[in-house]
Protein backbone atom coordinates (compact mmCIF):
# COMPACT_ATOMS: atom_id res chain seq x y z
CA UNK A 1 0.00 0.00 0.00
CA UNK A 2 1.32 3.30 -1.12
CA UNK A 3 1.95 6.09 1.45
CA UNK A 4 1.19 9.81 1.11
CA UNK A 5 2.74 13.19 1.86
CA UNK A 6 0.28 15.74 2.09
CA UNK A 7 2.51 18.55 1.70
CA UNK A 8 1.10 22.15 3.16
CA UNK A 9 -2.70 20.82 3.15
CA UNK A 10 -4.93 22.61 5.53
CA UNK A 11 -7.07 20.42 8.05
CA UNK A 12 -10.28 22.24 7.63
CA UNK A 13 -8.82 26.05 6.94
CA UNK A 14 -6.35 25.55 9.63
CA UNK A 15 -2.75 26.41 9.52
CA UNK A 16 -1.35 24.83 6.63
CA UNK A 17 1.03 21.34 7.56
CA UNK A 18 2.20 18.23 6.09
CA UNK A 19 0.05 15.21 6.88
CA UNK A 20 0.63 11.73 6.24
CA UNK A 21 -1.24 8.59 5.26
CA UNK A 22 0.12 5.07 5.77
CA UNK A 23 -1.45 2.16 6.25
CA UNK A 24 -4.71 2.96 5.34
CA UNK A 25 -4.15 5.80 8.49
CA UNK A 26 -3.42 9.02 8.97
CA UNK A 27 0.44 8.91 10.63
CA UNK A 28 2.48 10.10 12.18
CA UNK A 29 5.50 8.31 9.88
CA UNK A 30 7.96 11.62 9.12
CA UNK A 31 7.81 10.78 5.23
CA UNK A 32 6.29 8.85 2.35
CA UNK A 33 6.21 7.59 -0.94
CA UNK A 34 4.08 9.66 -2.63
CA UNK A 35 4.11 13.78 -2.08
CA UNK A 36 1.16 15.25 -2.85
CA UNK A 37 1.80 19.15 -3.17
CA UNK A 38 -1.78 20.07 -1.40
CA UNK A 39 -0.60 24.04 -0.84
CA UNK A 40 -4.01 25.40 -0.97
CA UNK A 41 -5.95 22.59 -0.42
CA UNK A 42 -8.39 22.04 2.87
CA UNK A 43 -8.63 18.48 4.10
CA UNK A 44 -11.94 17.25 5.33
CA UNK A 45 -12.94 14.34 6.73
CA UNK A 46 -14.53 11.92 3.78
CA UNK A 47 -18.21 12.87 3.26
CA UNK A 48 -20.78 10.53 4.18
CA UNK A 49 -24.60 10.85 2.01
CA UNK A 50 -27.18 9.07 4.42
CA UNK A 51 -29.58 9.69 1.10
CA UNK A 52 -28.30 7.97 -2.45
CA UNK A 53 -30.28 6.39 -5.24
CA UNK A 54 -27.62 3.85 -6.81
CA UNK A 55 -30.78 2.45 -9.06
CA UNK A 56 -28.42 -1.55 -9.23
CA UNK A 57 -30.83 -3.48 -9.15
CA UNK A 58 -33.20 -2.81 -11.65
CA UNK A 59 -32.69 0.83 -13.42
CA UNK A 60 -28.78 -0.11 -14.38
CA UNK A 61 -29.54 1.97 -17.59
CA UNK A 62 -29.97 4.91 -14.95
CA UNK A 63 -26.88 4.28 -12.82
CA UNK A 64 -25.21 2.00 -10.78
CA UNK A 65 -23.44 0.59 -7.59
CA UNK A 66 -20.15 1.35 -9.23
CA UNK A 67 -21.01 4.48 -11.53
CA UNK A 68 -23.14 6.08 -8.15
CA UNK A 69 -20.11 5.49 -6.37
CA UNK A 70 -17.51 6.98 -9.33
CA UNK A 71 -19.54 9.91 -8.51
CA UNK A 72 -19.55 9.97 -5.10
CA UNK A 73 -15.96 9.17 -4.70
CA UNK A 74 -15.54 12.41 -7.21
CA UNK A 75 -17.48 14.47 -4.92
CA UNK A 76 -15.71 13.72 -1.82
CA UNK A 77 -17.96 11.22 -0.48
CA UNK A 78 -16.15 7.88 1.46
CA UNK A 79 -19.51 6.17 1.97
CA UNK A 80 -22.97 6.47 0.52
CA UNK A 81 -26.45 4.98 1.98
CA UNK A 82 -28.37 3.20 -0.94
CA UNK A 83 -31.83 3.82 -0.63
CA UNK A 84 -34.21 0.87 -0.84
CA UNK A 85 -36.38 1.86 -4.13
CA UNK A 86 -34.43 -0.83 -6.52
CA UNK A 87 -36.51 -3.52 -8.64
CA UNK A 88 -36.30 -5.53 -6.90
CA UNK A 89 -36.98 -3.41 -3.84
CA UNK A 90 -34.28 -3.95 -0.77
CA UNK A 91 -36.63 -5.40 1.08
CA UNK A 92 -34.88 -8.45 1.81
CA UNK A 93 -31.62 -9.84 3.28
CA UNK A 94 -30.77 -10.97 -0.15
CA UNK A 95 -31.24 -8.04 -1.85
CA UNK A 96 -29.37 -5.68 0.80
CA UNK A 97 -26.32 -8.33 0.30
CA UNK A 98 -26.45 -8.00 -3.10
CA UNK A 99 -26.07 -4.32 -3.00
CA UNK A 100 -23.39 -4.71 -0.48
CA UNK A 101 -21.53 -6.45 -1.66
CA UNK A 102 -21.51 -4.69 -4.94
CA UNK A 103 -20.16 -2.28 -3.21
CA UNK A 104 -17.49 -3.70 -1.98
CA UNK A 105 -16.65 -4.79 -5.48
CA UNK A 106 -16.37 -1.37 -6.91
CA UNK A 107 -14.53 -0.21 -3.81
CA UNK A 108 -14.68 3.41 -3.96
CA UNK A 109 -16.77 4.19 -1.00
CA UNK A 110 -18.17 2.38 1.19
CA UNK A 111 -21.73 1.21 0.24
CA UNK A 112 -24.40 1.14 3.00
CA UNK A 113 -27.51 -0.43 2.00
CA UNK A 114 -31.01 1.31 3.71
CA UNK A 115 -33.51 -1.88 4.06
CA UNK A 116 -37.31 -0.81 3.01
CA UNK A 117 -39.90 -0.37 6.02
CA UNK A 118 -42.75 -2.79 4.41
CA UNK A 119 -42.73 -5.20 1.69
CA UNK A 120 -42.18 -3.79 -2.20
CA UNK A 121 -42.64 0.11 -0.32
CA UNK A 122 -46.39 -0.77 -0.78
CA UNK A 123 -47.17 0.77 2.90
CA UNK A 124 -49.19 -2.21 3.72
CA UNK A 125 -46.94 -5.30 5.60
CA UNK A 126 -43.23 -4.70 7.48
CA UNK A 127 -40.61 -5.70 6.01
CA UNK A 128 -38.05 -8.14 7.31
CA UNK A 129 -36.19 -5.51 9.07
CA UNK A 130 -34.90 -8.17 11.83
CA UNK A 131 -33.60 -10.24 8.71
CA UNK A 132 -31.66 -7.11 7.08
CA UNK A 133 -30.15 -5.87 10.41
CA UNK A 134 -28.51 -9.07 11.07
CA UNK A 135 -27.42 -10.32 7.44
CA UNK A 136 -23.94 -9.00 6.15
CA UNK A 137 -25.16 -5.95 5.38
CA UNK A 138 -25.47 -4.86 8.89
CA UNK A 139 -28.93 -2.54 7.94
CA UNK A 140 -29.13 -0.19 10.84
CA UNK A 141 -32.09 2.20 8.88
CA UNK A 142 -34.66 1.77 7.21
CA UNK A 143 -37.01 3.77 5.01
CA UNK A 144 -39.40 3.13 1.76
CA UNK A 145 -38.46 6.54 0.68
CA UNK A 146 -39.68 7.55 -2.43
CA UNK A 147 -43.16 6.69 -0.60
CA UNK A 148 -44.35 7.99 2.42
CA UNK A 149 -44.91 5.20 5.09
CA UNK A 150 -48.72 7.17 5.72
CA UNK A 151 -50.65 4.40 8.04
CA UNK A 152 -49.12 5.33 11.32
CA UNK A 153 -50.00 1.76 13.00
CA UNK A 154 -47.55 0.80 10.53
CA UNK A 155 -44.93 3.51 11.60
CA UNK A 156 -45.74 2.72 14.97
CA UNK A 157 -44.62 -1.14 14.59
CA UNK A 158 -41.78 0.05 12.55
CA UNK A 159 -40.05 2.18 15.14
CA UNK A 160 -41.33 -0.17 17.81
CA UNK A 161 -39.35 -2.87 15.62
CA UNK A 162 -36.18 -1.30 15.20
CA UNK A 163 -35.89 0.10 19.07
CA UNK A 164 -34.56 -3.24 19.97
CA UNK A 165 -31.55 -2.46 17.61
CA UNK A 166 -31.61 1.32 18.07
CA UNK A 167 -32.07 1.03 14.21
CA UNK A 168 -33.66 4.23 12.67
CA UNK A 169 -36.62 4.79 10.39
CA UNK A 170 -35.94 7.52 8.17
CA UNK A 171 -39.41 9.26 6.45
CA UNK A 172 -39.84 10.46 3.22
CA UNK A 173 -42.78 12.99 5.33
CA UNK A 174 -45.57 13.15 2.23
CA UNK A 175 -49.46 12.33 3.07
CA UNK A 176 -50.11 11.03 -0.28
CA UNK A 177 -54.25 12.23 0.17
CA UNK A 178 -53.00 15.66 0.34
CA UNK A 179 -50.19 15.27 -2.85
CA UNK A 180 -52.45 13.62 -5.18
CA UNK A 181 -51.58 14.60 -8.83
CA UNK A 182 -49.17 17.23 -7.54
CA UNK A 183 -46.30 18.62 -9.84
CA UNK A 184 -44.78 20.99 -7.86
CA UNK A 185 -45.08 23.24 -4.85
CA UNK A 186 -48.45 24.61 -3.98
CA UNK A 187 -48.32 28.14 -4.25
CA UNK A 188 -48.10 31.52 -6.17
CA UNK A 189 -46.04 29.94 -9.13
CA UNK A 190 -47.96 26.93 -9.43
CA UNK A 191 -51.25 29.13 -9.61
CA UNK A 192 -49.96 30.66 -12.34
CA UNK A 193 -48.73 27.90 -14.20
CA UNK A 194 -51.80 26.04 -13.43
CA UNK A 195 -49.82 23.22 -12.03
CA UNK A 196 -51.34 20.99 -9.52
CA UNK A 197 -50.00 21.95 -6.07
CA UNK A 198 -47.94 19.91 -3.18
CA UNK A 199 -48.57 22.27 -0.04
CA UNK A 200 -46.18 22.33 2.79
CA UNK A 201 -48.57 21.39 4.79
CA UNK A 202 -48.53 17.71 3.42
CA UNK A 203 -44.62 17.45 4.81
CA UNK A 204 -45.87 19.27 8.30
CA UNK A 205 -48.58 16.73 9.14
CA UNK A 206 -46.24 13.58 8.53
CA UNK A 207 -43.08 15.22 10.49
CA UNK A 208 -45.92 16.36 13.06
CA UNK A 209 -47.31 12.97 13.38
CA UNK A 210 -44.02 11.08 13.10
CA UNK A 211 -42.19 13.08 15.96
CA UNK A 212 -45.05 12.45 18.03
CA UNK A 213 -45.51 8.43 17.48
CA UNK A 214 -41.29 8.71 17.78
CA UNK A 215 -41.30 10.38 21.46
CA UNK A 216 -44.59 8.03 22.24
CA UNK A 217 -42.31 4.89 21.16
CA UNK A 218 -39.02 6.16 22.21
CA UNK A 219 -37.40 5.44 18.83
CA UNK A 220 -35.08 7.22 16.52
CA UNK A 221 -37.06 8.71 13.51
CA UNK A 222 -34.58 10.63 10.71
CA UNK A 223 -37.02 13.04 8.71
CA UNK A 224 -35.46 12.48 4.41
CA UNK A 225 -34.90 15.82 2.80
CA UNK A 226 -37.17 18.81 4.91
CA UNK A 227 -38.09 21.27 2.58
CA UNK A 228 -40.17 23.85 4.30
CA UNK A 229 -39.86 26.81 6.85
CA UNK A 230 -42.61 25.28 8.45
CA UNK A 231 -41.19 21.54 9.04
CA UNK A 232 -38.12 23.17 10.58
CA UNK A 233 -40.79 24.69 13.20
CA UNK A 234 -42.33 21.23 13.58
CA UNK A 235 -38.75 20.55 14.23
CA UNK A 236 -37.29 22.57 16.31
CA UNK A 237 -40.48 22.18 18.87
CA UNK A 238 -39.84 18.14 19.06
CA UNK A 239 -36.23 18.83 19.54
CA UNK A 240 -36.69 21.20 22.42
CA UNK A 241 -38.92 18.24 24.03
CA UNK A 242 -36.21 15.85 23.34
CA UNK A 243 -37.77 14.12 20.69
CA UNK A 244 -35.07 11.20 18.89
CA UNK A 245 -35.28 13.19 15.64
CA UNK A 246 -32.91 13.79 13.39
CA UNK A 247 -33.71 15.78 9.85
CA UNK A 248 -31.75 16.29 6.59
CA UNK A 249 -31.72 18.97 3.89
CA UNK A 250 -30.80 18.48 0.21
CA UNK A 251 -28.14 20.65 -1.51
CA UNK A 252 -31.44 21.78 -4.09
CA UNK A 253 -33.76 23.04 -1.15
CA UNK A 254 -30.50 24.74 0.08
CA UNK A 255 -30.65 26.89 -3.27
CA UNK A 256 -32.93 26.81 -5.60
CA UNK A 257 -36.61 27.71 -5.80
CA UNK A 258 -40.11 26.88 -7.28
CA UNK A 259 -39.64 29.99 -9.75
CA UNK A 260 -37.79 27.25 -11.77
CA UNK A 261 -40.60 25.17 -12.37
CA UNK A 262 -41.68 28.22 -14.97
CA UNK A 263 -39.25 26.85 -17.39
CA UNK A 264 -41.32 23.59 -17.55
CA UNK A 265 -37.97 21.75 -17.72
CA UNK A 266 -38.43 18.83 -15.81
CA UNK A 267 -34.60 18.56 -14.61
CA UNK A 268 -36.14 21.05 -11.70
CA UNK A 269 -38.99 18.68 -11.12
CA UNK A 270 -37.98 17.02 -7.59
CA UNK A 271 -40.06 15.26 -4.84
CA UNK A 272 -40.61 17.40 -2.15
CA UNK A 273 -40.77 19.57 -4.80
CA UNK A 274 -38.46 23.36 -5.00
CA UNK A 275 -40.19 25.93 -2.47
CA UNK A 276 -40.39 29.05 -1.58
CA UNK A 277 -37.46 31.98 -1.60
CA UNK A 278 -38.56 32.09 2.06
CA UNK A 279 -38.41 28.65 2.70
CA UNK A 280 -34.59 28.39 1.32
CA UNK A 281 -33.79 31.33 3.95
CA UNK A 282 -35.47 28.91 6.95
CA UNK A 283 -33.37 25.90 6.10
CA UNK A 284 -30.46 27.64 5.78
CA UNK A 285 -30.74 29.13 9.36
CA UNK A 286 -32.12 25.45 10.35
CA UNK A 287 -28.89 24.04 9.11
CA UNK A 288 -26.69 26.48 10.79
CA UNK A 289 -28.22 26.28 13.77
CA UNK A 290 -28.44 22.77 13.71
CA UNK A 291 -32.20 22.00 13.40
CA UNK A 292 -31.34 20.26 10.51
CA UNK A 293 -28.49 18.01 11.45
CA UNK A 294 -27.05 17.09 7.94
CA UNK A 295 -26.88 17.73 4.16
CA UNK A 296 -27.73 14.45 2.07
CA UNK A 297 -27.93 15.01 -1.55
CA UNK A 298 -31.06 12.58 -2.46
CA UNK A 299 -28.77 11.91 -5.48
CA UNK A 300 -32.02 10.56 -7.80
CA UNK A 301 -30.31 9.95 -11.39
CA UNK A 302 -32.36 9.15 -14.05
CA UNK A 303 -32.62 7.64 -17.72
CA UNK A 304 -33.16 10.61 -20.43
CA UNK A 305 -36.49 8.93 -21.25
CA UNK A 306 -37.87 9.43 -17.67
CA UNK A 307 -36.82 13.22 -17.83
CA UNK A 308 -36.35 14.84 -20.75
CA UNK A 309 -40.10 15.10 -21.83
CA UNK A 310 -43.71 16.59 -20.78
CA UNK A 311 -43.32 18.12 -17.19
CA UNK A 312 -45.98 16.36 -16.14
CA UNK A 313 -44.51 12.52 -17.42
CA UNK A 314 -40.81 13.35 -15.84
CA UNK A 315 -39.77 11.28 -13.05
CA UNK A 316 -38.89 13.37 -9.92
CA UNK A 317 -34.99 13.64 -9.02
CA UNK A 318 -32.14 15.42 -9.68
CA UNK A 319 -28.42 13.96 -9.18
CA UNK A 320 -26.35 15.82 -6.68
CA UNK A 321 -23.32 14.03 -5.54
CA UNK A 322 -20.48 15.51 -8.02
CA UNK A 323 -21.85 18.80 -6.96
CA UNK A 324 -23.31 18.29 -3.49
CA UNK A 325 -19.97 20.36 -1.67
CA UNK A 326 -19.75 22.92 -4.45
CA UNK A 327 -23.43 23.88 -3.67
CA UNK A 328 -23.18 23.72 0.32
CA UNK A 329 -19.95 26.15 -0.50
CA UNK A 330 -21.55 28.50 -2.28
CA UNK A 331 -24.66 28.84 0.94
CA UNK A 332 -22.12 28.36 3.77
CA UNK A 333 -19.28 29.72 2.57
CA UNK A 334 -15.54 28.46 3.75
CA UNK A 335 -16.91 27.66 7.47
CA UNK A 336 -15.07 24.42 6.94
CA UNK A 337 -15.97 22.71 10.22
CA UNK A 338 -19.47 23.38 10.25
CA UNK A 339 -19.15 21.87 6.98
CA UNK A 340 -17.84 18.78 7.82
CA UNK A 341 -20.24 18.67 11.08
CA UNK A 342 -23.12 18.74 8.58
CA UNK A 343 -22.05 16.54 5.64
CA UNK A 344 -19.57 14.18 7.28
CA UNK A 345 -19.28 14.04 11.69
CA UNK A 346 -22.91 13.99 11.86
CA UNK A 347 -24.39 11.70 9.48
CA UNK A 348 -21.32 9.25 10.23
CA UNK A 349 -22.43 9.69 14.53
CA UNK A 350 -26.13 9.12 13.03
CA UNK A 351 -25.92 5.96 11.00
CA UNK A 352 -23.37 4.91 13.71
CA UNK A 353 -21.01 4.31 10.76
CA UNK A 354 -17.37 4.04 12.77
CA UNK A 355 -13.89 5.32 10.30
CA UNK A 356 -15.17 7.78 8.74
CA UNK A 357 -16.60 10.93 10.25
CA UNK A 358 -13.42 11.54 12.51
CA UNK A 359 -10.74 14.53 13.18
CA UNK A 360 -7.74 13.07 11.07
CA UNK A 361 -6.13 12.50 14.31
CA UNK A 362 -3.06 9.95 14.11
CA UNK A 363 -4.64 6.40 14.18
CA UNK A 364 -7.94 7.20 12.58
CA UNK A 365 -8.38 5.14 9.07
CA UNK A 366 -7.37 8.09 6.53
CA UNK A 367 -10.99 8.75 5.10
CA UNK A 368 -10.67 12.25 3.91
CA UNK A 369 -11.08 14.64 0.73
CA UNK A 370 -9.38 17.30 -0.69
CA UNK A 371 -10.83 20.62 -1.72
CA UNK A 372 -9.26 23.41 -3.70
CA UNK A 373 -11.54 26.46 -2.50
CA UNK A 374 -10.44 28.50 -4.98
CA UNK A 375 -11.24 26.50 -7.90
CA UNK A 376 -14.56 27.94 -9.60
CA UNK A 377 -15.92 24.84 -11.91
CA UNK A 378 -19.14 25.31 -14.76
CA UNK A 379 -21.39 22.23 -14.37
CA UNK A 380 -21.11 20.42 -17.54
CA UNK A 381 -23.91 17.41 -17.62
CA UNK A 382 -21.18 15.90 -20.06
CA UNK A 383 -18.24 15.35 -17.59
CA UNK A 384 -20.47 13.86 -14.99
CA UNK A 385 -19.34 10.27 -14.07
CA UNK A 386 -22.80 9.24 -13.07
CA UNK A 387 -24.63 7.03 -15.85
CA UNK A 388 -27.34 10.33 -15.91
CA UNK A 389 -27.35 13.71 -16.81
CA UNK A 390 -29.83 15.49 -14.30
CA UNK A 391 -28.44 18.08 -13.30
CA UNK A 392 -29.99 21.39 -12.11
CA UNK A 393 -26.76 22.90 -12.00
CA UNK A 394 -25.71 22.99 -15.96
CA UNK A 395 -23.99 25.74 -16.99
CA UNK A 396 -23.57 27.33 -13.74
CA UNK A 397 -20.60 28.23 -11.78
CA UNK A 398 -20.04 26.76 -8.59
CA UNK A 399 -16.82 27.31 -5.97
CA UNK A 400 -14.83 24.51 -5.07
CA UNK A 401 -13.23 21.52 -6.51
CA UNK A 402 -12.76 18.08 -5.33
CA UNK A 403 -9.06 17.25 -6.10
CA UNK A 404 -8.57 14.01 -4.23
CA UNK A 405 -10.44 11.50 -2.32
CA UNK A 406 -8.94 8.97 -0.35
CA UNK A 407 -10.55 5.68 1.04
CA UNK A 408 -8.72 3.75 3.72
CA UNK A 409 -5.61 5.50 2.81
CA UNK A 410 -6.40 4.28 -1.00
CA UNK A 411 -6.77 6.99 -3.41
CA UNK A 412 -10.01 6.80 -5.13
CA UNK A 413 -9.78 10.26 -6.51
CA UNK A 414 -6.77 11.97 -7.99
CA UNK A 415 -5.71 15.56 -9.64
CA UNK A 416 -9.82 15.14 -9.86
CA UNK A 417 -9.93 12.56 -11.88
CA UNK A 418 -11.34 8.97 -10.64
CA UNK A 419 -8.29 6.39 -9.89
CA UNK A 420 -10.53 3.41 -11.30
O1 LIG B 1 -37.14 13.38 -6.23
C1 LIG B 1 -37.13 12.27 -5.74
N1 LIG B 1 -36.59 11.23 -6.39
N2 LIG B 1 -37.68 12.09 -4.54
C2 LIG B 1 -37.84 10.87 -4.01
O2 LIG B 1 -38.36 10.76 -2.93
C3 LIG B 1 -37.43 9.67 -4.76
C4 LIG B 1 -36.39 9.99 -5.73
C5 LIG B 1 -36.18 8.91 -6.76
O3 LIG B 1 -36.09 7.73 -6.40
O4 LIG B 1 -36.07 9.23 -7.94
ZN1 LIG C 1 -37.71 10.95 -0.77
Amino acid sequence: MTSYLLRGVSLLGATPRDLVIADGRISDKPDAEEIIDADGLVALPGLVDLHTHLREPGREDAETVETGSRSAALGGYTAVFAMANTSPVADTAGVVEQVWRLGREAGLVDVQPIGAVTVGLAGKQLAELGAMATSAANVRIFSDDGHCVADPRLMRRALEYVKAFDGIIAQHAEEPRLTEGAQMHEGEVSTRLGLTGWPAVAEEAIIARDVLLAEHVGSRLHVCHVSTAGSVEVLRQAKARGVRVTAEVTPHHLLLTDELAASYDPVYKVNPPLRTASDVEALRAALVEGVIDIVATDHAPHAVEDKECEWAYARPGMVGLETALPVVLSVLGEQWDLIAERMSRTPARIAGLTGHGTGLAVGDPANLTLVDPSARRVVDPAELASRSRNTPYAGTTLPGRIVATFLRGEPTVLDGKAVK
